[in-house]
């Protein structure tokens, strides 16, 4: 397994080019199962989960190709789903990454079938998707769980239906809105998640012949047509990319124009950077940071879109760990997302976790340290507190980072940043030690 090995201490300077988010481009590969024509996509951003959503997909039947695109960063990508010939969705590759789950409104929809591993619980909490069953229900599906599977059929087509959402749920929301599109009907989301994501997914849905209402609010209506057609769409940036790297500014000091970071969708946490005392301005290409690495403590509470996003909790903890005086961060959505403490704790960082708070003590400074990932976000965060620790930093199984940073080190050493990659040596046969 890859190591990362920074050396703390270097100011970031220069310009960094976001990638298109990887929230955004996982929905928009499964609505290519919504046509018998070809969606294209630009600005996909190269990583892990887009190729274990590749996989998936081309297992379904999907044809699918890369091309390289003419920006340092992301691909086309085009997907036709004329020849689908597989409803199940494996074990194997649901457990990887939860967003396979996203295939069971759309294959539900076109084709009346869909079996769906259930994904199981995850490193940030138990995640069910109940809330994505439950409204399929309520559109006529017939589900049923067993072997731990969703098995769901539909006798014609879904019916549209008026659902409320017990929780604000991203995933239910996408999926109901690929399965909407092809009911039968008008179908009302209420408490619906409005996410740039989900709206990027609606947006590419208007695109293919789809007829929704209400995008980017809390009440979204769609009116069901017979068929959608191929579109061409580009993926919005990714917004939790370009606050991850904003933290890493304000941590270490310096100024980096992040080129494609869309201000818009980032409005609560430009907030607390600015509360921090970090300064954020729109630029024509992006957004510019400019730190001198003081930072002030600030209280933050993970909400849904448009509140402070738990995609970024993990990156704040570790800026907030050097900042002056005491800090507070409450996670909301999900209940365990906490892993990094410890990680953080190994560098020096004073942090007490009780229930669903975390309390942030000022730590006089971090330390380098041998930590392990443990999720995509809190990997993130080690990054960070390393880039500002004196001395060096190994970070462990970073499998996790590769799931949603794209070139991370060569973003982040072309700022300059001390960071590299170690590939693992093979481990070596056991054998006995020679007799003296
Ligand atoms: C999506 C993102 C993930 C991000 C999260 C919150 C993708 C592929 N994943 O995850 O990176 O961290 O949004 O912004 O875009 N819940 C239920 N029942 C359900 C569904 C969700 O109880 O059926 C709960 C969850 O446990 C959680 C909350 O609702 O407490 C929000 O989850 P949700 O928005 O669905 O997150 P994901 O779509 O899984």
């Amino acid at each position: 397994m890859d190591k990362i090995k920074i050396t703390g201490g270097n100011r970031l300077n220069g310009k960094i080019q976001v990638s298109g988010a990887k929230n955004a481009a996982l929905p928009l590969m499964a609505a290519s199962l919504l046509t018998d024509d070809t969606l294209k996509l630009s600005n996909v951003p190269y990583l892990a989960d887009i190729v274990t959503m590749a996989n998936l997909l081309a297992q379904h039947g999907v044809d699918i190709s890369f091309s390289s695109s003419s920006q340092q960063y992301g691909k086309n990508m085009s997907l036709r789903a004329d020849n689908i010939h597989n409803f199940t969705a494996p074990y194997e590759l649901v457990r990887t990454m939860r967003a396979s789950v996203l295939v069971l409104g759309a294959l539900l929809a076109r084709f009346g079938q869909a079996k769906v591993s259930l994904p199981g619980g995850c490193a940030i909490g138990t995640r069910p998707i109940d809330l994505h069953l439950k409204a399929l229900e309520q559109m006529g599906a017939h589900i049923e769980l067993a072997e731990g599977y969703v098995h769901a059929h539909t006798h014609g087509r879904l019916k549209g239906a008026d659902i409320t959402f017990e929780k604000v749920s991203v995933g239910a929301t996408e999926n109901i809105l690929m399965a909407a599109s092809l009911a039968d009907g008008v179908t009302i989301l209420r408490n619906a998640a409005r996410e740039p994501e989900v709206c990027d997914l609606a947006h590419c849905l208007q695109k293919m012949g789809a007829q929704i209402e209400g995008i980017g609010t809390d009440t979204i209506r769609i009116t069901g047509v017979k068929k959608l057609s191929g579109c061409d769409h580009s993926v919005i940036s990714d917004r939790i990319e370009a606050g991850s790297f904003a933290a890493a500014v304000a941590i270490t000091g310096g100024e980096v124009e992040l080129l494609g970071a869309r201000a818009e969708h980032m409005q609560a946490v430009i907030e607390k950077f600015t509360e921090a005392g970090i300064s954020i301005s729109e630029t024509e290409r992006g957004i510019k940071i400019t730190s001198d690495g003081k930072i002030e403590c600030i209280d933050i509470i993970t909400q849904p879109y448009p509140g402070f996003p738990t995609d970024m909790q993990a990156q704040m903890m570790a800026l907030l760990c050097v900042a002056d005086g005491a800090s507070m961060i409450t996670e909301t959505i999900f209940e365990n997302r906490y892993m990094h403490v410890p990680e953080l704790a190994r560098m020096g960082a004073k942090i007490v976790v009780h229930g669903a708070s975390a309390m942030i003590r000022s730590a006089d400074e971090l330390v380098g340290a041998e930590v392990m990932a443990t999720d995509l976000r809190a990997s993130l965060s080690l990054v960070i507190a390393a880039l500002a620790a004196k001395g060096e930093t190994i970070i462990h199984r970073v499998y996790h980072l590769d799931r949603g940073y794209e070139r991370l080190e060569e973003k982040l050493s072309a700022c300059g940043a001390q960071i590299e990659r170690m590939h693992d040596k093979p481990n070596r046969p056991f054998s006995m030690p020679e007799a003296a």
